[in-house]
């Protein structure tokens, strides 16, 4: 029974604080976070990201699925494994740089952390 409450409790702090740090701005083509809260490494990478990321879609597709934890294309989890992989794609399959791709990672991943305190 005590187990079982540990259980709901938890379950009810993670949905209420889900989306809490991520402040998103708009919708669509012009969906922005709010990044006053950044740390300036991370203002720096957003910047990157909002820019070399919105080359082949909106940035809703990364933002959805950093919200959602689920790949909205694929339908997989979408993780720091997830977000790995697609910027190994990208770096094949795009013009972005090495330090590009990795500056955007960071940023996901650091999107992602934010999104579960
Ligand atoms: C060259 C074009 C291109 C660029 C640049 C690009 N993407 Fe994508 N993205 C795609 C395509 C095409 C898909 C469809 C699924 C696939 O092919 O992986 C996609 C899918 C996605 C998905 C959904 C993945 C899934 O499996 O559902 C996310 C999230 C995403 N992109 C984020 C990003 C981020 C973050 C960046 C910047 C590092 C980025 N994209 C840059 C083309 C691009």
């Amino acid at each position: 029974m005590k187990q079982l409450l540990v259980t709901l409790l938890l379950v009810a702090t993670v949905t209420s604080t889900a989306y809490a740090a991520i402040k998103v701005i708009g919708k669509g083509d012009v969906i922005n976070l709010d990044t006053s809260s950044f740390p300036p490494a991370m203002k720096a990478n957003y910047e990157i990201f909002r820019v070399r990321c919105a080359q082949c879609h909106t940035l809703e597709r990364a933002i959805t699925a950093i919200q959602t934890g689920v790949a909205p294309v694929s339908g997989g989890t979408f993780d720091s494994n997830a977000v790995r992989g697609h910027g190994v794609k990208m770096l094949r399959n795009s013009d972005m740089t090495k330090a590009e791709v990795k500056s955007s990672v960071e940023l996901v991943n650091f999107l992602l952390a934010e999104k579960g305190r």
